[in-house]
């Protein structure tokens, strides 16, 4: 049957109908508030390219989530800033290291909410590289006209398991329900998951941040976690943002080496990732909106060139209909509002 006996606007007419055929509702239990934690106390920096998303010191983390836990988000997602960098990463797997001392505070004081502790080692060593660093000629291909010591450098992808794993164990003893490797170093799932069990955590699930790709949308959170390589950048670990196939790998390999929960990271420009991983696999689905997703709303929203809430919405909402069930958003405070 065609037009005129179909009139697919019959159902559009009002607000109430439109609410009745409704295919993807967003809800706050879906949504993870990413919190940067900072030293020191009473610290509440505004990261520059990211306005409305703060740097926080543990107490005021703390107050954070409670207010984050009122609104109906059930978990945030922890990266800090330390003290101290070096070659090891210290600061990632140190009993007294910031996002430990936060996720013992959060859990004390906000029992029930899921803290979840992003694993990575980029934050914490003196290069910016998420593994450990060695010199040497890998530079195939590599730019005639960068300085060598850009160039000739390679991530060690073994060596950086054990460091991954101690990290993991650590976050785990201080509370952190779910472990998040960002890494993307080829075997950490399984090194991570070997170690948390025979620590006792069998019980701590894994988020892999499994699709995670070489993405420019990455730009404002190296700002935000202090985190930008200071050399070279990160093809040669996170994925090639022309692959949709070997994304399906990375999730496959990921789940064999036991993945709870699997991530495609960032989030609005690989919908089609999202929505092939959706149709793939089984396991809760996360997508990541990235600090560069959120720069550009709120930068357009700035200049007044579009409608900031619309498309706050509308962003999740796309997302979520891509088939991603849990959303890692720095607007999951204020969409929870507006979801109220
Ligand atoms: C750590 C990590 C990054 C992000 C999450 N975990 C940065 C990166 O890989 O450079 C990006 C999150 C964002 O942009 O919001 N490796």
């Amino acid at each position: 049957m065609a037009f005129p006996a179909n009139r697919l606007r019959r159902l559009r007419r009002t607000e109430t109908l439109r609410a009745l055929v409704r295919e993807t509702r967003l809800t706050p239990e879906s949504l993870v508030y990413p919190l940067f934690i900072c030293p020191g106390t009473g610290i509440r920096k505004e990261v520059r390219s990211m306005p409305g998303v703060f740097n926080l010191s543990v107490d005021e983390a703390v107050k954070e989530v409670r207010e984050t836990r009122k609104l109906g988000v059930l978990s945030v997602i922890l990266f800090g800033l330390p003290e101290k960098k070096d070659e090891v990463a210290t600061g990632a797997w140190a009993e007294d290291g910031i996002v430990q001392k936060a996720a013992r505070a959060i859990k004390s004081e906000v029992r029930d909410m899921v803290v979840m502790g992003d694993v990575c080692l980029c934050e914490y060593m003196s290069h910016g590289h998420c593994g450990i660093v060695k010199a040497g000629p890998q530079s195939l291909g590599a730019a005639a006209a960068a300085p060598p010591a850009t160039t000739e450098f390679e991530i060690v992808n073994d060596a950086s398991l054990e460091l991954l794993a101690r990290t993991s164990v650590s976050l785990a003893r201080a509370g952190v329900d779910i472990i998040a490797p960002s890494d993307m170093m080829d075997g950490r799932v399984g090194a991570i998951r070997g170690a948390l069990d025979q620590a006792g955590f069998e019980n701590t699930p894994i988020l892999s941040y499994a699709a995670k790709f070489a993405s420019g949308f990455y730009g404002p959170f190296r700002e935000a976690a202090d985190s930008a390589p200071q050399f070279g950048d990160r093809r040669s670990y996170q994925m090639d943002p022309a692959n949709l196939r070997e994304a399906m790998l990375e999730i496959e390999l990921d789940i064999e080496e036991g993945a709870d929960m699997i991530m495609v990271k960032p989030a609005m420009p690989y919908l089609d990732v999202i929505a092939a991983a959706r149709d793939r696999f089984d396991l809760p689905l996360a997508a990541y909106q990235v600090s560069g997703e959120y720069a550009m709303i709120e930068a357009a929203a700035r200049n007044q060139w579009i409608d900031r809430e619309r498309v706050m919405m509308e962003s999740l909402l796309c997302i979520r209909r891509a088939g991603a069930s849990i959303i890692l958003t720095y607007y999951a405070k204020e969409a929870a509002k507006l979801l109220a």
